[in-house]
């Protein structure tokens, strides 16, 4: 399984990145204007930083405006995938892009209809969003697990890159559903590898240690 940073922050995707945690990163314009930096800038760094797949999303809505964004995003650098919005305008520039050989990025994806209209349409990654289908009491971790179904039964190309995940227990029922990616917030990480007894487990092991050696000095 894959692991990308869902952030637009230099400074998490670093420290992920050295940890060689850091397959790919994925943005949004909302995460873009957390940073209060230009969307220019923002990406260059982050496709400069990372060696996998940047997702970069198009603010236009209208299928002309999106694949303008799109070929000009391209451009920027070999590792950019374009992250286009789930509509109508949206499926017929993925399909444009697909046949150029320009990466795409299905987003905002909350039913295996969607799903399997973003995989026809030649994207070369979908994303459902977990936490929002669980927010609207239904199960993302589910919606993921059908997704995959769908691709192992007609061998669809795309992957599935798990979105919106909140919490540990996403990360985990995605990898187990078949998520190929989970994109995963940068304050989140941290919570992946901590566990309340390792640090137990750790500080026991020192003072032990520590009255071994005062025993043998
Ligand atoms: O990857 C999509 C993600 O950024 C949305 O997350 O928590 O706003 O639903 P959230």
């Amino acid at each position: 399984m894959k692991f990308f940073l869902d952030t637009a922050n230099i400074n998490e995707i670093k420290r992920i990145n050295d940890l060689g945690l850091c397959d790919g990163v994925t943005t949004n314009p909302s995460l873009i204007n957390k940073e209060g930096r230009n969307f220019n800038e923002v990406i260059g760094d982050i496709t400069e930083l990372v060696d996998g797949p940047v997702s970069a999303e198009v603010t236009s809505y209208d299928y002309k405006g999106m694949v303008k964004q799109a070929r000009d995003l391209a451009k920027w650098a070999d590792n950019i995938v374009v992250k286009i919005p789930m509509t109508e305008e949206g499926l017929r520039a993925i399909h444009t892009l697909s046949k150029e050989g320009i990466k795409t990025n299905c987003t905002l994806i909350f039913s295996v209809s969607q799903g399997i209209m973003a995989m026809k349409a030649g994207s070369t990654y979908i994303s459902p969003f977990m936490g929002r289908i669980d927010d609207m009491g239904e199960d993302g971790a589910r919606l993921v697990a059908e997704l995959r179904k769908v691709i192992n039964i007609y061998d669809y190309d795309s992957e599935i890159i798990a979105a919106s995940i909140r919490h540990i227990n996403h990360l985990e029922k995605a990898a187990l559903a078949g998520a190929h990616i989970a994109t995963i917030p940068g304050n989140l990480f941290e919570k992946l590898w901590t566990h309340p007894l390792t640090t137990a487990g750790i500080e026991s092991f020192k003072k032990d240690w520590e009255a071994f050696e005062s025993r043998n000095k």
